[in-house]
């Protein structure tokens, strides 16, 4: 079990992380931080490690941090880059940030649920390659959220910021988990997938990556599903098999996509790109001012409660 730092010293931190400056500046109001690489750790004598994905925490990876490091802070809510029971090994805590990034990730949710609906990426490709003919833009026709049925797969606390949100645009809910959950946001619970796929016009991906959710969303699911569906996903990548989900864009199975994670981020499958019914970002859910700023915070006060040897709520491991 390692130590927290004795409380006269300051803490020090080594980040992996590209912070933003406020929320550097977060940080570094309460303890001493210095940006490091994969080459540069070995040198300092950190107590705690910040990190976030794409960086992969595995034994190997553990066993390479010098043993002054006494935590581990994840700048996400996301832990599949982490392997846990190597991380419980070492006997590390490990702290996340969940909630702070919700009303963020639900208000992409939604950006890409409009825009995959009304079509923005061969709107906005009107525009920019001077082909508007048609001033009343009937070479763009979407569709409308109101009286739609949007599943949720995935109704934890990004999903249920979505149901509120979906619900104001006329919307019924429908979620599917492993269970039943206690705060259902007024979406209703499908335990069976099929039946789970067959009722939604539209499927929202919310659900962490774990063994039992990678590959939802493939051939048979997608079989399973009605047609001209509509799939956003700001969970993870993997979550889809993007074969799976190409062949169906092209198909007119899925009318639109909106994505906001990939596989192999950044170096996604670029025949997404290709697609005119695919609206893309690039993993930035969380990035508003206001979610940063309380991910760090957050980290913050979970690394000072464990300095006072406390086990903050955001204690994952
Ligand atoms: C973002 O994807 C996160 O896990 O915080």
């Amino acid at each position: 079990m390692k130590r927290a730092p004795q409380p006269s010293s300051p803490i020090r931190i080594a980040s992996l992380v590209p912070l933003e400056p406020a929320a550097r500046a977060e940080f570094a109001r309460r303890f001493v931080i210095e940006d490091v690489d994969a080459a540069t750790l070995g040198l300092l004598r950190p107590d705690v490690l910040l990190l976030s994905p794409p960086v992969r925490v595995d034994a190997a990876f553990l066993l390479s941090l010098p043993a002054s490091v006494g935590a581990l802070a994840t700048y996400s809510v996301g832990l599949d880059h982490i392997d846990l029971d190597a991380v419980r090994a070492q006997g590390l805590p490990l702290f996340n940030t969940p909630g702070v990034l919700a009303n963020a990730v639900a208000d992409q949710a939604m950006l890409l649920l409009l825009a995959a609906t009304r079509r923005m990426t061969e709107a906005t490709a009107l525009l920019r390659e001077n082909r508007w003919t048609d001033l009343w833009s009937s070479q763009t026709l979407g569709i409308e959220l109101a009286g739609k049925t949007l599943g949720i797969y995935g109704l934890g606390d990004i999903g249920r910021r979505v149901a509120q949100r979906a619900r104001a645009f006329g919307m019924t809910l429908v979620y599917h988990n492993r269970g039943r959950t206690t705060d259902e946001a007024g979406a209703t619970f499908i335990a069976d997938a099929k039946d789970f796929l067959a009722s939604a016009d539209m499927l929202l991906l919310a659900a962490p990556s774990t063994s039992q959710t990678r590959n939802f969303l493939d051939r048979d699911r997608l079989a399973m599903a009605r047609d001209g569906l509509i799939v956003v996903n700001i969970g993870r990548g993997d979550l889809i098999d993007d074969d799976a989900l190409l062949e169906a864009l092209d198909s007119g199975k899925v009318r639109a996509a909106g994505l906001d994670v990939f596989r192999n981020e950044p170096r996604i499958d670029r025949r997404f790109l290709s697609r005119p019914n695919v609206v893309a970002t690039p993993h930035i859910g969380s990035a508003t001012e206001e979610a940063r700023r309380g991910m760090a915070t957050v980290l913050c006060e979970a690394i000072e409660a464990w300095r006072r040897g406390e086990r903050p709520a955001n204690r994952v491991v």
